[in-house]
């Protein structure tokens, strides 16, 4: 049967910036990374996807891009990538770049020729407006930090257009020459190698723009175009769109399995952590019943943090209170009023059982688990830092100066190491968990080996069980004759849970003890959990091959 590569992946997100510094000037680089590529081909990842890495003034962490088509300088140069690229490869590790077609930068040559000049044809890029227009105070992504979505530019007497911050004009992705522009940075990529793009603040580049248009998502035939553009040039890419979507907007962002291949599960994650705080995991199971059925070949990708806030919007006023008094209830942890700006293992309170928890539930949802670096260690945050930089320090690979990010003198990194207490670098760090048999980082590569061994869970399909205690998530995922389960107790006291598996099961086999479980009743099969235990099992009593 036809298995796309997406539905067998597991992704690891890697900002090139603070990952690794190869040349010791305290910015992460291209060489750095190759050096790591050993490191991550042992945490059995088979998909890198690289935040942006192209020339930026680095205003927003290079989401604001001063030139599509190489590297930039402080990461290494082209040859580094390709390098990069092809040493990953050797290893079966896929590349997937971020593509950042929204806005560009404000110093990208485009803006600057278009602000100068009314008669070149990149004025036509952007959007502007002569007076500033009514609703100039709606619609910001970042509010308590932007003002409006109009800035005015002194040199084109005009106000532009901007969803993200004030340096981040948007292009005008309704102009066919800005359409080339985008399939130009796509067949650019691709020819370079990668393997497909992660379409940055994608509901945003299929909008139509321009004082007094309101339409949101309402280009879907633009969305189209762009997939045939990527798929005629490299037939097995794919487009990991992030979108925040309400269930009702997500098949117009599929379509027929023509549009986006992988859509990043937001409206799944904010219910997780709702379902983490209650310890109840009805909330992920009503997640999963409120999204459509999606086309064969498209998936969800599952993350537990990103490099963003974790964004509550799509929760209720009062579930997203919930949240935020489990997982960030000082105000300085809190952003944008919808999110939390921490880091995983410090918003479970560094509990190992439920740190396993919460990675074994994402490794088995339906879906492409997608791992953020650090978050295998369990690094945590440094909210002395603005907005989002709180989540985004350097990885922290060892008990020696700065971490063992880089050689430079600490006051030349690019963002400080966390050092000192709980989460420091000497406690936390990648060379000592590869000692400890025991640790985080030992377990997170098991488990990703084992998830490797389970195709059923990335590209079976997928139910959940009626359990008799609502603290239990019990999932039953199919792939041609096999079944796999997986069963989570979120709950923080021991369970006796009784679960429906269903006709058709006359034995389990426990993947992660390698014990046989009789089934006499599937019906109501009875399992024992510990406080926040997990367990995966295939069908048949039989063999994990
Ligand atoms: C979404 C990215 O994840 C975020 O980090 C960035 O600030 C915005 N898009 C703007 O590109
Ligand atoms: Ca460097």
């Amino acid at each position: 049967m036809e298995r796309p590569w997406h539905k067998s992946a597991i992704v690891y997100t890697v900002d090139v910036e603070t990952f690794a510094d190869g040349n010791g000037d305290g910015i992460g680089d291209f060489q750095g990374l190759a050096g790591k590529l050993d490191y991550l081909a042992g945490l059995n990842i088979n998909c890198i996807w690289l935040q942006p890495f192209f020339p930026s003034p680095n205003r927003d962490h290079g989401y604001d891009i001063a030139d599509y088509y190489t590297v930039d300088p402080r990461h290494g140069t082209l040859g580094d990538f390709v390098e990069f690229s092809q040493a990953a490869r050797d290893r079966g590790i896929r590349v997937i770049a971020d593509l950042v077609v929204n806005h560009t930068s404000i110093d990208h040559p485009w803006f600057q020729e278009a602000r100068r000049d009314e008669k070149s044809k990149y004025r036509q890029y952007y959007v502007w407006s002569k007076d500033k227009p009514a609703n100039a105070d709606q619609g910001m992504v970042f509010p308590g930090k932007e003002k409006t979505t109009w800035t005015w530019d002194d040199c084109a007497k005009r106000y532009y257009y901007h969803r993200f911050y004030w340096h981040q004009p948007d292009l005008d992705t309704g102009n066919p020459a800005v359409r080339n522009e985008i399939d130009k940075i796509i067949k650019c990529w691709l020819q370079l190698g990668v393997s497909g793009f992660r379409v940055d603040a994608l509901p945003f580049i299929i909008t139509s723009k321009g004082p007094g248009k309101s339409g949101f998502g309402d280009c879907p035939e633009y969305l189209v175009a762009m997939r045939q553009c990527l798929s005629w040039h490299r037939g097995d890419a794919v487009f990991m769109g992030e979108a925040n979507l309400p269930p009702e907007q997500v098949p117009m962002y599929f379509g027929e399995g023509d549009r986006v291949h992988v859509i990043f599960n937001f409206f799944v994650n904010q219910h997780f952590f709702l379902a983490l705080a209650r310890g109840d995991a009805r909330p992920i199971v009503d997640a999963y019943a409120a999204l459509p059925k999606i086309p064969e070949f498209c998936q969800w990708a599952n993350f537990l943090r990103t490099h963003d806030e974790l964004d509550l919007a799509r929760l209720t006023d009062a579930e997203r209170q919930e949240v935020f008094r489990a997982f960030g209830p000082e105000p300085n942890m809190q952003l944008y009023g919808r999110g939390i700006r921490r880091r995983l293992a410090p918003m479970l309170g560094n509990d190992r059982a439920r740190i396993e928890l919460a990675h074994s539930i994402m490794l088995t949802l339906p879906g492409t688990p997608v791992l953020r670096y650090g978050d295998e260690i369990g690094m945590g945050e440094n909210l002395a830092l603005e907005e989002r930089d709180s989540i985004r320090t350097p990885m922290q690979w060892a008990n020696t100066s700065n971490g063992g990010f880089s050689t430079a003198p600490a006051g030349r990194l690019v963002l400080p190491v966390i050092g000192g207490g709980e989460f420091g670098y000497e406690k936390v760090n990648v060379a000592a968990q590869q000692r400890d048999p025991e640790s985080l980082l030992n377990w997170v590569e098991k488990m990703t080996r084992l998830r490797m061994r389970v195709p059923e869970f990335g590209a079976g399909s997928a139910a959940f069980l009626e359990t008799s205690d609502p603290a239990v998530l019990a999932q039953c995922s199919t792939l041609g004759p096999s079944s796999v389960f997986a069963v989570h107790n979120l709950s923080a006291r021991g369970v006796e849970v009784d679960v429906n598996l269903g006709r058709g099961v006359d034995g389990l086999f426990d993947l992660l003890t390698n014990r046989e479980h009789e089934v006499r009743s599937p019906e109501r099969h009875r399992f024992q959990l510990n406080p926040y235990g997990y367990l995966w099992l295939r069908s048949g009593g039989g063999n994990d091959t």
